[in-house]
């Protein structure tokens, strides 16, 4: 191998030393950083404006989901709303008191069930426990009230009018 000033032919050629190498390995991470931080920023407002410039989401289409006349007192029926993979369920508390749920526990989705006898909802899978009045948890794994279904007595008709999340209570027919 041929020496020149003192040192093989490739160092003078490649005249970085280690020390600079960490400087400029350091500056260009600082760049990425700097680009990283950039782009979360520029994606972030992105979002926020695309949100405020969309609003509130519309309101859910009323449907019927019952006549009156079909649920007996402590009764249930059960709907879907607002898609036909929204599985609901209506409860009759008294002679013009309906009240209705997602049937989708809050902890992994099984399905709840109304046990009459306690006045809940319950769901099977980890004995998540719901309060039939409000929806709120009573007790299990569940984190969130079951989302509410607002009902409207019209005439004889029972309609859905739209869901509430994280309801704490009333909206009876
Ligand atoms: S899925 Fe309902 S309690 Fe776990």
């Amino acid at each position: 191998m041929k020496l020149f000033r003192g040192g093989p032919l490739w160092r003078d050629e490649f005249t970085i030393d280690q020390a600079d190498e960490r400087y400029v390995n350091r500056r260009q991470f600082s760049k990425f950083l700097v680009l990283t931080s950039l782009g979360m920023l520029v994606g972030n407002v992105m979002i926020a404006v695309r949100a405020w410039l969309r609003g509130a989401p519309p309101p859910l289409p009323a449907a019927p989901v019952a006549l009156a006349s079909e649920v007996p007192l402590g009764g249930v029926k059960l709907f879907n709303y607002p898609t036909p993979q929204d599985p609901c369920i209506l409860v009759r508390l008294g002679e013009e008191r309906f009240v209705a749920y997602s049937q989708k526990c809050t902890h992994l989705s099984c399905a709840v069930y109304y046990e009459a006898a306690e006045r809940r909802l319950e769901c099977p899978c980890h004995q998540g426990y719901f309060s039939v009045e409000d929806g709120s948890v009573l007790q299990g794994p569940p984190p969130r009230p079951l989302p509410r279904v607002l009902i409207e007595k019209r005439g004889e008709t029972l309609v859905a009018t739209g869901i509430e999340i994280g309801a704490r209570a009333g909206g009876h027919a």
